[in-house]
């Protein structure tokens, strides 16, 4: 990143953020296929383990002793998503928990910052492949010292597309597999790598054409849709508007197969 260029508040907080994505990244590459405690949330295969918890730990009080007054949004609870400050920390300490519990070696560290709302700032780390994507807003996305850019694919049936399935699968009807079902005849091929954090990073980096899931939170999608779109891409909600807040349902693509990826959700 060319820092002579960036707002050095900006640039503050890109700094701590991707020292606490490290950090909490070298737990999760230390504690790896090691014996874990496992314990299930919302469903029986919404798991979390105390590696989630530590790095969260770890990210949070990072936070609190360097910027306290910052709101923080953490998905293990920690934090008070509540300050006087304008920045705000989205932080998904683990993302890709089924993976991790299972040595399934994708997994990832995400920590997105807003400023007055608005996307700003993104460090996400993986700690197996020591990659750390990272972008602030205006200043491009960045996969360690290379400038990302998404890929040139223009036709659904040349593109690998990844997706994502809620932990209310087993319940749900509302379960994503007929739009599964439609991009897998449409595509070249599908991936469910199970990161919602990496897939984001994979489609800025050019590795995906694009990428989309519902039942998400904001924890797994505000650093990444700010990499998506640094890296010349696009993020959307089904309908081609903003992605919500609550991260609920995201499409994601090079921008080129924007509309080809939308129109496959309409089923
Ligand atoms: C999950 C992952 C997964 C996605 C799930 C997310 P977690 O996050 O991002 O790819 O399909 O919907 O909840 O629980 O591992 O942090
Ligand atoms: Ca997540
Ligand atoms: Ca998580």
């Amino acid at each position: 990143m060319e820092r002579g260029n960036v707002d050095p508040a900006n640039l503050e907080v890109l700094d701590l953020a991707t020292d606490l994505a490290t950090r909490a990244g070298a737990i999760q590459r230390q504690r790896y296929e090691t014996r874990l405690e496992v314990r299930t949330k919302s469903a029986s295969i919404d798991l979390v383990t105390e590696v989630d918890r530590e790095c969260e730990a770890l990210i949070v009080e990072g936070v609190q002793s360097a910027r306290p007054g910052d709101a923080i949004l953490a998905e293990e609870g920690g934090g008070e998503d509540h300050g006087a400050s304008p920045w705000r920390w989205v932080i998904d300490p683990l993302d890709g928990t089924t993976n991790y519990a299972h040595g399934f070696p994708r997994f990832c560290v995400s920590i997105g910052v807003e400023f007055r709302g608005v996307r700003t700032v993104a460090a996400v780390y993986d700690p197996l492949l020591d990659e750390l994507f990272h972008a602030v807003r205006g200043a491009g996305a960045w996969l360690g010292e290379r400038k990302l850019e998404v890929s040139a694919t223009a036709d659904l049936g040349q593109a690998l597309v990844a997706t994502g399935f809620a932990y209310d699968v087993h319940q749900s009807q509302d379960d994503n597999l007929a739009r599964f079902a439609q991009v897998l005849k449409a595509a070249r091929g599908i991936r469910r790598d199970g990161s919602a954090a990496l897939d984001l990073c994979y489609v800025a980096a050019g590795r995906l054409d694009a990428y989309w899931e519902f039942k998400l939170h904001a924890w797994d999608v505000v650093a990444g849709c700010l990499i998506v779109e640094e890296a010349g891409g696009q993020v959307s909600n089904t309908s081609g508007g903003p992605v919500p807040a609550s991260g609920d349902e995201i499409v994601a693509s090079n921008r080129r197969l924007h509309e080809a990826i939308l129109a496959q959700m309409k089923t």
